[in-house]
């Protein structure tokens, strides 16, 4: 069983350093178990930097990279109790002995799509995308309080929802329509969790019984 997680970055907090140690610890342990590779997101680090850049530059791959710079920093953050080299492209995380901890890679996409484009190379049993929702939802849970948390969606949908293409360096979508298009065309079973609650994130890794949303994907 090889796993991909998706740790996105509005989980990784410099205020919350207890919840960097727990998740870190969390990796290291399961990480004695099965092979996991893990792609932390760039979250706010990531988005106050591209709108302040934003406001002297519209060169999007500029912004990216300085997006990927940022996803970069939150890995090195959640390595700090692995202390293991951050592959830098799929090709060399893919040749990596696991655990594998990494941020971006190119500009163009969010980590979601490295995750997925990681699970595809690894040929990886399960894609866990760890956010701080507790899955998906019909409209956005922090927009709209009636919003309903959906316990499955087929990747058809959610393709809808993603939109086609990849958007502006810094915005949030579910799940980046790349990310999408990998799961649905090499058929990646995927799961949804809020990886602020670590055993929930625990039970979705090892493809138990978990409350988040499950990516249909027949
Ligand atoms: P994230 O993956 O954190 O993007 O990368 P996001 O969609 O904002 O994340 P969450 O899941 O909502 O927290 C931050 C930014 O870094 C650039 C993009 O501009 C992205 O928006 N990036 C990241 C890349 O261009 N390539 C990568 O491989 C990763």
């Amino acid at each position: 069983m090889k796993v991909v997680v998706s740790l996105g970055g509005s989980l990784i907090s410099l205020d919350k350093p207890e919840y960097i140690k727990e998740v870190a610890e969390l990796i290291k342990k399961i990480s004695e178990d099965i092979p996991l590779y893990v792609v932390v997101g760039g979250g706010k680090l990531a988005r106050n930097y591209i709108s302040t850049a934003r406001k002297f530059c519209n060169d999007e791959r500029y912004l990216d990279e300085i997006g990927i710079l940022a996803t970069r920093l939150n890995a090195m953050l959640i390595n700090s109790f692995l202390r293991k080299k951050i592959p830098k492209t799929i090709e060399e995380a893919s040749k990596m002995a696991p655990p594998v901890i990494m941020g971006g890679t190119t500009p163009g996409h969010s980590t979601d799509a490295v995750a997925a484009m990681l699970a595809k190379e690894i040929k990886a049993t399960r894609l866990v995308i760890a956010t701080d929702v507790d899955g998906i939802y019909d409209k956005d849970p922090k927009k709209y309080k009636d919003a309903k948390k959906l316990d499955k969606i087929h990747i058809k949908e959610l393709r809808k929802l993603a939109g086609e293409e990849w958007k502006k360096a810094g915005e949030s979508v579910i799940i980046d329509a790349i990310a999408c298009k990998i799961i649905d065309e090499e058929k990646i079973e995927t799961f949804v969790v809020n990886g602020k609650n670590l055993e929930e994130l625990e039970k979705a890794i090892y493809g138990k019984k978990f409350n988040g949303t499950i990516v249909e994907i027949k």
